[in-house]
């Protein structure tokens, strides 16, 4: 993760927008059908989606209500240092047959009862992204099925939007190891509000881990170590604007570290900080977009303490929050067969050359054709 050109989706602003939106008009909730497509009018019942955008490779099978048939993954985990494009896409290499097939067992389907193939398109590592959008494609044309390359971004939010019902139109705080972010639908598009000017949080949280011994990843092991801490130590709380940074938190923690403070202390004290942060920009988002759903997505959205701090927040604001399971909040297959399936469903169609990766793919680039 330490490689990627850029934590957040934001960085290359060139408008371009993926696929083929059909010009149908279409009643409210219908899919879309279009009369000049090649591939098959029937709506698509069961979609299988490749996820693999960093250390995660994951493949995921979902059907048209968003239930979950099989999510099956493998993580790289690098003996020492950080990912290393290259291996994290040999990882992928070798295991996307055997996870492909492994999904289909645990669903119990055979690969003919596939309607869509769906991958992440980015943003993500390029060697990760080209590996899996190969396999994407070769399962695709094997099975003369279409294929929908999905935002990573925004898959995190629409699986929770597909696995609560009552969640319609969250704020999602997103948080993982590349990518911290604030995310909200407005006019056609997902939109950020506000994100890491630096480091991801679970990025920050893996290199201190790593910096002190600890065995990758390092933000579950904070949090355990987090329960014993006691005393608050003074680490900078960077918020500008709606923005975030971590840097600086993570130069401040290594030198308490280094003065020989309370390895406890220190993660209890990164963790409130931290958290309290991007709990303060989540409100303010909610806040100036109106919204009363906050929805949590990324790996480091599994720890207790952050979900405790955004929930109470949401408590005192009449709001709701919704925290997906662990293996949905992670990088999973299923998220990206769930937005791939809403895309395919609402008249999206991707040509091959529409199914290029892109590393720095925007997550307002996607125009939202679905809701
Ligand atoms: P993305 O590609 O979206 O940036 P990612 O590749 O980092 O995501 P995820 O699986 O979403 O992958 O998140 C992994 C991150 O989540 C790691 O940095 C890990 O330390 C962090 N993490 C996992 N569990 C916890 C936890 N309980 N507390 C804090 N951080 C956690
Ligand atoms: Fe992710």
């Amino acid at each position: 993760m330490d490689s990627w050109p850029h934590q957040g989706c934001e960085s290359v602003r060139d408008g371009r927008n993926r696929g083929a939106v059909l010009p149908t008009p279409r009643p409210s909730g219908a899919p879309a059908r279009n009369p000049f497509s090649v591939v098959s009018l029937s709506p698509a019942v069961l979609a299988l989606g490749i996820e693999g955008t960093a250390h995660t490779i994951g493949v995921g099978i979902v059907d048209e209500q968003c239930r979950v048939r099989a999510n099956v993954y493998d993580m790289v985990r690098p003996e020492k240092g950080g990912i290393h494009p290259r291996e994290a896409a040999n990882h992928h290499a070798e295991l996307a047959a055997p996870m492909i097939r492994k999904a289909l067992d645990t669903a119990g389907i055979s690969a003919d009862d596939l309607d869509v193939v769906t991958f992440s398109q980015g943003p993500g590592l390029g060697p990760c992204l080209r590996t899996v959008a190969t396999a994407a494609r070769a399962l695709a044309l094997s099975l003369d099925v279409p294929l929908v390359g999905v935002n990573h971004c925004v898959s995190h939010l629409e699986i929770g939007r597909g696995l609560f019902p009552e969640c319609r139109d969250p704020v999602l705080l997103y948080v993982s190891g590349g990518n911290t972010q604030v995310i909200a639908y407005a006019r056609g598009r997902y939109r950020v509000f506000g994100e890491t000017l630096d480091i991801g949080l679970g990025n920050m949280l893996d290199k201190f881990g790593r910096e002190v011994g600890l065995p990758f990843p390092g933000g579950p092991r904070l949090e355990k170590l987090a329960l014993e801490g006691k005393e608050l130590l003074p680490l900078p709380y960077s918020v500008k604007g709606m923005d975030v940074a971590f840097s600086g938190m993570l130069t401040a923690a290594l030198a308490l570290h280094r003065r020989g403070e309370r390895l406890e202390d220190i993660a209890f004290s990164i963790q409130e900080v931290a958290f309290a942060m991007l709990t303060e920009v989540t409100e303010r988002a909610m806040a100036h977009v109106g919204k009363d759903e906050v929805l949590l997505g990324g790996g480091v959205a599994r720890n207790q303490r952050l979900q405790a701090m955004v929930g109470r927040m949401a408590e005192d604001r009449g709001a709701r929050m919704f925290v997906p399971p662990g293996e949905l909040c992670i990088d999973n297959g299923a998220m990206i067969a769930w937005t791939g399936l809403l895309m395919h469903r609402s008249g999206v169609r991707m040509a091959l050359e529409d199914t290029l990766v892109d590393q720095r793919f925007r997550t307002d680039q996607v125009e939202v054709t679905w809701r």
